[in-house]
């Protein structure tokens, strides 16, 4: 019977190839080159089955109780589903996972934590630091796959969160933990375990600072979901957001403080953004913003520097680097602002983050009123992408993003011409390029 040669596959990337390397000539990962296993011909054919024939009313969320979560999981978590939360270390998931545990396990189902990365004693203090233990709440403190599985076949709790899948130990393969064959491995048979059994698995996994998740990106094609949480460690803002999501769609975001009890939601995160406005500076401007599906208001400040007689060096903290050389170059190509000889600082206030196309005209105001020093009126928004030709395009989902600035109290928002009308109460100032953008709050004679 004729066997197909060997191929190999990156276990880091899933980049195939046909001979064995050392390292892989896509992601450059030393000693990730594995052979698949080669197909054998004539193997029996198995029989074909009915789609009809499955129930494919299964897939119904259990809501966690955490309302960020389940808004961003499209309700809640799957029976039988495996979820990935991946971010850096001591950005919180561990928190987050603990909370979900806590929620679930509140309304007295079985959930599971297994501890690689703690010991029980630290997580429960963790635990009660967030409030009541629910008895129903167990841990597993053993990273033996083997150990981890009998147990949950006996237990059947309705969840399990596995802290981390890099701390798990699967015997007879070869790796040191967290090792790409061990972590995949270990989701693998965790996987099958969920579908097997019906109890939903989160596992935790850490990724690096460059945002790779630090072990086999192929975790990502064998679960369900992928959330991934992350904020500047620095503030205490969270975001969580999914970028696969098998049951449901993968364009919302959750937001969360971290407080000394916890993560909280942030309910109004427009609120939140503007709470600390300063209304009437100049250099400063509301957009609508859109983050994932979600309209958020956030207040865009720029700040120009004398330099001397230099090109600009532009910083950005919480906007798109590229959006803002882009929105520099046409404000002085096309729109006569000279910002030779300036520095040019542009954030989003609050630790808001922006990085929508839709931000780029009220990135340009901004900047136009920093070097003017006029300010903008305090009840204006301004909403647009700008195109390398100065003019103002148009921008996904602009009605609901008006009706978030007219919730807020804004009443003047600058947008493209293409616009449709919008909420009573907010009048929209139709704009076709930046030029006429900077006519409309009176900063055209920069
Ligand atoms: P953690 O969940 O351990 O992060 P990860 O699992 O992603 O590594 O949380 C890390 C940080 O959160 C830690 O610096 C302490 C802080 N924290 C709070 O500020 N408040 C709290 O209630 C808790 C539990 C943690
Ligand atoms: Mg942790």
């Amino acid at each position: 019977m004729a066997k197909k040669p060997p191929g190999f596959i990156c276990t880091e990337c899933g980049a195939p190839s046909v001979k064995w390397t050392g390292s892989c000539g896509r992601c450059s990962t030393w000693g990730s080159i594995e052979p698949t296993v080669s197909g054998v011909s004539g193997a029996a054919a198995t029989d074909l089955v009915a789609l009809s024939s499955f129930d494919g009313s299964q897939a119904i969320p259990v809501p966690t109780g955490i309302g960020e979560c389940d808004r961003v999981l499209g309700g809640g978590l799957v029976p039988g589903s495996v979820t990935l939360l991946s971010g850096e270390p001591g950005i919180g998931k561990s928190t987050l996972s603990l909370q979900m545990a806590r929620s679930v396990a509140a309304s007295g189902a079985s959930v599971v934590v297994v501890t690689g990365e703690e010991a029980p004693s630290q997580v429960a203090a963790r635990a009660s630091r967030l409030g009541t233990v629910p008895p129903t709440l167990c841990v597993i403190d053993d990273t033996s796959i083997e150990v981890i599985e009998a147990t949950l076949h006996q237990a059947r709790p309705q969840l399990v969160v596995i802290d981390s899948i890099q701390t798990l130990v699967v015997p007879d393969i070869d790796g040191t933990p967290g090792s790409v064959v061990q972590v995949r491995a270990a989701a693998h048979r965790l996987t099958d375990l969920a579908k097997s059994t019906n109890i939903s698995v989160v596992f935790i996994g850490h990724v690096t600072k460059d945002g790779t998740l630090a072990g086999p990106r192929l975790l990502e094609h064998v679960v369900d979901t992928v959330i991934s949480f992350s904020g500047d460690r620095h503030h205490d803002l969270r975001f969580l957001r999914t970028s696969k999501h098998r049951f449901g769609p993968t364009n919302d975001v959750g937001l969360f403080e971290m407080t000394s009890t916890g993560l909280r939601g942030v309910e109004d995160p427009s609120a939140r953004f503007l709470a600390d406005r300063c209304v009437g500076a100049p250099g400063s401007i509301v957009v609508p913003a859109l983050d994932e599906r979600r309209p958020v208001l956030a207040e865009i400040q720029a700040l120009t520097s004398p330099n001397g007689d230099r090109p600009p060096i532009l910083s950005n903290q919480g906007v798109g680097a590229s959006r803002l050389k882009l929105v520099a170059a046409v404000l002085e190509q096309r729109a006569g602002v000279k910002l030779w000889g300036n520095d040019v600082f542009a954030s989003a206030a609050g630790g808001a983050e922006v990085k929508d196309p839709g931000a780029d005209l009220g990135l340009a105001l901004a900047i136009a009123s920093a070097v003017t020093g006029r300010a903008h009126g305090s009840e204006v928004v301004a909403c647009g992408e700008i195109g390398l030709a100065g003019e103002v395009r148009s921008v996904a989902q602009l009605d609901r993003r008006l009706q978030e600035a007219h919730r807020l109290g804004f009443r003047r928002a600058i947008v493209p011409s293409s616009a449709p009308d919008g909420p009573l109460g907010l009048r929209l100032v139709r704009v076709s390029t930046l030029g006429e953008a900077l006519a409309a709050v009176n900063l055209a004679s920069v």
